[in-house]
């Protein structure tokens, strides 16, 4: 199944000598002249890099253009950066460019062995052009992943003195040697990438310090009926299953996995008389109830990084043939994370106990939102809930109750 969301607002929305000294040692090589083709790729490289890390955040997107950019540049076929992990004292491959990438993303390496060890540990970038007459290489890599390593050159990542990772560079395209020239470009690029992978490892711990304080958050609403417990996550994590088959782009799922936990935010400004009556609901309650989609918007409406999330909340209720709430929109005018949610908070109201009947069996639940397909729900985003769903495998929840599809509250 394949969608075009593109107007589905908001997702309108990467050598030795044999002697085992380091390249820097080697003066003979560092006194290499550089032509005018190899200072235009360095500086273009260097340029290249500098404006990725003005806007890459993601650490993985931005370590892998850095690599795959400084290969290209070296006229190399393979190439990897590997972060180092202070507490186990291991060298992990971030991203690895070239045909071993996937056996290598599950590597992990003693940061004091081998020669990107022996770079970590000494700080010094190093070239080896024959590395089987090397003692510090360490062939298992290569045993691992079928790759025969030629030639390496490799340079630390360290941002004032602190030792990041390494970034390597393997074998020549043309079977030629690394010279003075290449390790000087790698070093280059070694230091500013470094103080960009730095930058986006800072931006990675608050990004996961604010997803703490939202679960935490999400939880204190579910805390305020027994009944809700977990209801957040679980419409968070449905919502997801249903944007599977979307295809949705890693910007659009976070926008989703944000608003799927946050959706009822606004029920903290709805008294817990009404949010916990067991009983049907006044009309004046359900007015007051009905406000929480736009109570949650506007408590977030200070926090840019959730401006496309707030679209979402807002719209958590709407009907997709316009008979919602708050703003009575209809179709392909919901934003389609919204339809989303909409479906998870229905399927997680109906499969949960409530106070006034049992759970329905998954079963039927499905067959219930299938039974209000185009009416209160998008028929696409439910095949989509539905074919995520079936692909997660999950076990049905036990219960039976009566033929009403509630308001997802
Ligand atoms: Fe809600």
């Amino acid at each position: 199944m394949a969608y075009n969301l593109k107007n589905h607002s908001p997702f309108k929305f990467i050598a030795e000598n044999s002697t085992g000294l380091s390249g820097l040692e080697q003066k003979p090589e560092l006194q290499y002249i550089p032509n005018t083709y190899e200072t235009g790729a360095m500086l273009g490289l260097l340029c290249e890099v500098g404006k990725k890390i003005g806007t890459a955040t993601k650490l993985n997107k931005l370590v892998k253009q850095i690599t795959q950019m400084t290969q290209r540049t070296l006229n190399a076929t393979a190439s990897s950066v590997l972060l180092f992990d202070d507490k186990e004292q291991e060298l992990y491959f971030e991203v690895a460019e070239g045909e071993s990438e996937r056996a290598l993303r599950k590597i992990k390496l003693n940061a004091r062995a081998g020669i990107a060890g022996w770079v970590a540990q000494n700080k010094k970038p190093i070239i080896i052009n024959d590395v089987m007459k090397d003692q510090r290489f360490d062939p298992s890599v290569d045993e691992l992943t079928g790759f025969t390593t030629r030639s390496i050159i490799c340079a630390p990542l360290l941002v004032q003195r602190k030792l990041i990772g390494v970034i390597e560079v393997l074998n020549k395209s043309d079977g030629s040697d690394f010279n003075g020239w290449d390790l000087e470009t790698l070093t280059s690029v070694a230091s500013t990438a470094a103080m960009a992978i730095e930058n986006a490892q800072l931006h990675q711990t608050v990004l996961n310090a604010y997803k703490s304080t939202i679960k935490a958050l999400a939880a204190a609403i579910d805390a305020k009926d027994h009944y809700t417990r977990g209801h957040s996550q679980r419409v968070m994590e449905y919502a997801l299953m249903g944007a599977v088959p979307l295809s949705l782009s890693r910007e659009d799922l976070d926008i989703l996995e944000y608003a799927g936990i946050l959706h009822d935010i606004g029920k903290i400004g709805i008294t817990d008389s009404i949010l916990r009556k067991d009983g049907q609901l006044t009309d004046q309650e359900w007015e007051l109830m009905r406000q929480h989609p736009a109570i949650g918007a506007d408590m977030l409406k200070d926090i840019p990084f959730l401006e496309k999330t707030r679209v979402l909340i807002l719209h958590h209720h709407e009907r997709y043939d316009g008979g919602g709430y708050p703003n009575g929109v209809s179709g392909e005018d919901i934003p389609l994370g919204a339809r989303l949610i909409a479906i998870a908070d229905a399927f997680d109201t109906m499969t949960t106990d409530r106070a006034y009947r049992a759970a329905f069996s998954v079963d039927k639940a499905i067959k219930e939102l299938v039974r209000h397909s185009g009416t209160q729900f998008c028929p696409i985003a439910l095949e989509a809930f539905i074919s995520g769903y079936n692909n997660q495998q999950k076990n049905p929840a036990a219960g039976n109750g009566n033929h009403d599809l509630p308001e997802n509250d």
